[in-house]
């Protein structure tokens, strides 16, 4: 049997494979190299030996790293792949919680993933925008001379609109506290710096919270009202969620699974700051996106979460051994599919490292090689239930905040492809902010990719 590095019968030009040139693979640990380039350490390696999966060293573990559209539809095999202990603990312990929808599988899997799709339909994930425009219309208004940090501002407005829309009551001089316990769950959660252990300790924090308010909810002692057209809010649909045996879900996983749904809403304000940089870059997709038009307003969203990093891979483990493209799977193997470098393959996209929406109107993306949130159909499989929210959500605070004119002061607004995830450094700071005068000249010049010799902003 053959393994991957440098040997495989992919349909990319294939390399020879010895045992003597997989050991430094097999026996080196590779996470440093991974967290030092988190986006493109898959992709590029994969690309130098001419292959679409290879097998590694990382965190201790003999993992297979994975790339590319067939890649992801492997990934998303079920029969293949299952996700139960697949994420490693540092993730578990931040980003996810334990005994989250995301480490389940089959009809367990099933039956929770089905209170995510419920939560985010299309009418409310409109409500939730609706709330969110709502929310910018208010903070805009205290904004004058003064510098403010859109990144910050940004999850300030969905963490509040949030809250709201799921029933999560918050006083007005609480919102920085949990704005500051969500964000971290995504902001801090790499292991690669001691932000990690703010990360952990502010999970535990939140998760606090969360089981407050479930056990509150349980007790009669907080009522959530449900929308006007019967269905339950967030909070209350958590709280009396029930396993297959009809019983409720334990205090600390109902805690998990709300903190699922208020942690990837806050987790917007990235893209929210990403589209900005890129309608600073290519100004002439404000006066479409501030005109309401729909379409200009979808590729150029989609666009972004195309173009821009924000998780580098998806964990899943093999449920059994099988070959693929050269590399042998073996059961238990943990295995990650490349998000970043699969949006950016250029088998499925031209001229991939350009910002163009209009690519969006030359071809629909398919279940597999537009992934920025997963690949496969949401409500069977792992794939994000949110991505109608995160749209909705972006177009909303994007049109709020084109209708102003702004200063840009001095910073570096180049994007940090070794941050996770990847953000200008200032976080997008903006003074002297006042309503919108004139229409906006085209300017053409579409940008290299961040990180690949990106724009540095120089200041007027
Ligand atoms: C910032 C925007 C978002 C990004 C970049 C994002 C990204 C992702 C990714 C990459 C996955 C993992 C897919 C996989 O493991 O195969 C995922 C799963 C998930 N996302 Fe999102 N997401 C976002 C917004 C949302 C929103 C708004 C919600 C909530 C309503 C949400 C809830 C979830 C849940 C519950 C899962 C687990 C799904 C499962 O395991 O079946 N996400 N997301």
């Amino acid at each position: 049997m053959r393994l991957a590095i440098g040997g495989c019968g992919s349909s990319r030009a294939a390399m020879p494979a010895t045992l003597l040139a997989r050991l430094p693979d097999l026996l080196l640990d590779h996470s440093l190299a991974l967290l030092a380039d988190p986006y493109r350490y898959i992709s590029r390696r994969c690309r130098q030996a001419g292959v679409e999966a290879f097998e590694t060293r990382l965190l201790g573990r003999r993992t297979i790293c994975m790339s590319g559209p067939r890649a992801a539809q492997l990934f998303y095999d079920p029969q293949r792949f299952m996700r139960e202990g697949a994420a490693p603990e540092a993730l578990k312990s931040t980003l996810f919680g334990h005994g989250a929808v995301q480490g389940l599988d089959g009809a367990a899997h099933r039956r929770r993933k089905s209170l995510f799709m419920m939560l985010a339909a299309p009418a409310h994930a409109a409500e939730l925008a609706a709330m969110v425009e709502a929310g910018w219309a208010r903070r805009v208004a205290g904004w004058g001379p003064e510098r403010v940090v859109l990144y910050r501002q940004a999850q300030m407005v969905l963490a509040e609109a949030v809250c709201a829309w799921a029933g999560v009551p918050l006083a007005g001089r609480d919102l920085p506290l949990r704005t500051g316990q969500l964000v971290s769950l995504f902001d801090e959660a790499a292991p690669n710096s001691w932000r990690h252990l703010r990360s952990r300790w502010r999970r535990h924090l939140a998760q606090r919270w969360a089981a407050g308010l479930i056990r509150a909810v349980r007790a009669g002692r907080l009522a959530v009202p449900a929308r006007t057209d019967g269905s339950p809010r967030a909070l209350a649909l958590v709280a009396h969620a029930t396993d297959a045996q009809g019983a409720l879900l334990p205090e600390r996983v109902a805690a998990v699974e709300l903190l699922n749904v208020l942690r990837p809403t806050v987790a917007v304000s990235v893209y929210v700051v990403q589209a900005l940089h890129a309608l600073h870059h290519h100004p002439q997709w404000r006066q479409p996106l501030l005109a309401g038009d729909a379409v200009a307003s979808e590729c150029f969203m989609q666009e972004v979460r195309r173009f821009y990093p924000f998780f580098p891979a998806a964990v899943a483990r093999t449920r059994e051994d099988f070959d693929w493209g050269g590399v042998h799977f073996r059961a238990g193997q943990r295995v990650l599919l490349d998000l970043y470098g699969t949006n950016h393959d250029p088998s499925s996209w031209a001229q991939p490292h350009l910002f163009r929406p209009q690519r969006f109107l030359e071809r629909m993306p398919g279940l597999f090689d537009f992934i920025p949130q997963g690949g496969g159909e949401a409500a069977h499989g792992h794939r994000c239930p949110g991505e109608g929210i995160a749209l909705a959500l972006m177009t909303a605070s994007v049109r709020a905040l084109a209708a102003l004119e702004w200063s840009l002061p001095r910073q570096d607004l180049h994007i940090d492809m070794r941050r996770l995830p990847a953000l200008p450094r200032s976080g997008f700071v903006i003074c002297d902010v006042r309503p919108v005068r004139a229409a906006q000249p085209p300017v053409g010049a579409a940008h290299r990719a961040p990180g690949e010799g990106g724009t540095r902003y120089r200041p007027v």
